[in-house]
Order: structure tokens, then sequence, then C-alpha cells
């Protein structure tokens, strides 16, 4: 009787468990689903589906969601500007920041880039030199709060990199400006073009 009614208990308990499981699951896609309503609006410059169509915006698709909303609540409360982006972060609350980066990265990251030969066998060797794979990660798909830069838009890696090396971007921790200070130009639009072509691969 009594083992009976610990086994009661333990499965009341797992029961119990598995329905919280299912709540935080049916909640998150709750999330994505209420971020791809809220992102309509950013689909105008960042492409259908995040994958940017225009080389001066870049694509959010892939990217990891906490890079999303990092860059999202720094533009809202002013620690990184832009003119153009910065009105469309202003009214958004902490929640629309986090469905909106879930919606965004759980989405494939396409490019169309074509890496100009001779720049995809140097490509890789100056990312690992450089350390970019160190910290945006081996396929440089971004890691927690450091932005996906594979397959990004071409034109916006030169201008990014750019800034960073002449430390007129904001950059949270300083650590992007001091890896950019060592590029030449050259090493930047080689690395540009041969990341600008690592797409159409998801997120792990
Ligand atoms: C009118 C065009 C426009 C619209 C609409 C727009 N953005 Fe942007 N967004 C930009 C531009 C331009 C940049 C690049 C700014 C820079 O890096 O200085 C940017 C950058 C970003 C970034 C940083 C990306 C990165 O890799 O550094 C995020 C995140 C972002 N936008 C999210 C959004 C969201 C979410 C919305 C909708 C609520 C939105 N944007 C609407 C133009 C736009
Ligand atoms: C020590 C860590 C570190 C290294 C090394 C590093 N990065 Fe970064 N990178 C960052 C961080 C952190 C950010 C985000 C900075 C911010 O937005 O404030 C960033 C941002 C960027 C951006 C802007 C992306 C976007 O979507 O806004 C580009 C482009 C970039 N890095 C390219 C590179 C390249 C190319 C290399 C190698 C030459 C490199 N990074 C090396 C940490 C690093």
């Amino acid at each position: 009787m009594r083992s009976a009614l610990v086994f009661c208990r333990a499965t009341t308990a797992f029961i119990a468990v598995v329905a919280f499981s299912l709540t935080s699951l049916a909640s998150l896609a709750a999330d994505l689903e209420v971020g791809k309503a809220k992102a309509q609006v950013c689909i105008a410059c960042h492409g259908p589906d995040g994958n940017s169509i225009n080389p001066e915006f870049p694509s959010l698709s892939g990217q990891p969601a906490q890079a999303i909303s990092t860059a999202l609540f720094r533009f809202r409360e002013g620690n990184r500007k832009n003119t153009v982006m910065s009105p469309f972060a202003a009214d958004l609350s902490n929640r629309d920041m986090n469905d909106i980066a879930a919606y965004f990265a759980s989405i494939k990251r396409v490019s169309q880039h074509v890496t100009q030969p001779v720049n995809s066998a140097l490509g890789p060797e100056l990312a690992k030199k450089y350390n970019c794979t160190q910290c945006h990660g081996p396929e440089l798909k971004g890691l927690q709060h450091i932005p996906r830069i594979a397959g990004q838009q071409y034109n916006f890696l030169i201008m990014a990199i750019r800034e960073f090396k002449a430390q007129t971007r904001s950059d949270m921790d300083g650590n992007m400006s001091s890896a950019a200070s060592i590029l030449s130009d050259a090493d930047i639009v080689v690395l540009a073009d041969y990341i600008a072509a690592l797409g159409d691969n998801s997120r792990p």
C-alpha cells in the first residue's frame, strides 16, 4: 500500500514534469510565431526571412538569438547608433526583442555571394591567423552574444570591419576593434569576400 502510494506520488511528479516541459515547448513555439508577426516591419530592409537582398543591410537569419537581442538592446539604449536602424529598436520591449530574435535565429542563412577563387584559398588561413574563428566559432556562425558573420552581406562586412579598425564603430567590449586593428585593407577585402559566401548552412 505504502509503496503504491510512493509510486503514485512519483508518477504524479513525473507527469507534472512532462506537462511542464510541454508547456515550455508550447510557449517556445508561440514565441517564434509571435516573433514572426512582430518581425514583419523589419523585413523591408533585412529581407524576407531575414536573408537580406540589399548589400548595405545585414542579414539576421541564423544569428544566435542572443546576438540579435543584444544588438537590439544596444540600439534601443543608444549604445549603438545608426540613423536608419535606431528608430526601429526604440519602441521594442525586451519581450519583443526576444521573440523577434528567436524567430530570425531559427531561419536558415542563405548567401548569394560568390567568392573569387584566390580568396577562397586565402580566406580560411587569414580567419585562423587573426583568430576570427576563435571568437565567432569554427564556422563563423557566431556564439552567444558574438554575431554570426558566415554568409553576411559583403558590403556590410567590409564597412563594419573598416569601422572597427578606425574605431568609429560602437564595440561592446573593445575586442572586435583590437582584432581589426592589425588587419590591412587587403586582408579585410579577402576576409569579407571569403566570409560572405559561407551561407546555405543552418545553425547546428
Ligand atoms: C529602414 C531599414 C531598416 C529597418 C526597417 C530595420 N532595420 Fe535593422 N538594420 C538596418 C541597418 C542599416 C542596420 C546596420 C546598422 C549598423 O550596423 O550600423 C541594421 C542592423 C540591425 C541589427 C544588427 C545586425 C548586425 O549583424 O549587426 C539588428 C539585430 C537589426 N537591425 C534588427 C532589426 C529589427 C528586429 C527590425 C524590425 C523591428 C529592423 N532591424 C528594422 C536597417 C533597418
Ligand atoms: C576576441 C574576440 C573577437 C575576435 C578575435 C574577432 N571578433 Fe569579430 N566581433 C567580436 C564581437 C564581440 C563582436 C560584436 C561587437 C559589437 O557589436 O559590439 C564582433 C563583431 C564583428 C563583426 C560585425 C558583425 C555584425 O553583424 O554586426 C564583423 C564583421 C566581425 N566581427 C568580423 C571579424 C573578423 C573578420 C575577425 C577576424 C579578423 C574577427 N571578427 C575577430 C569578437 C571578435
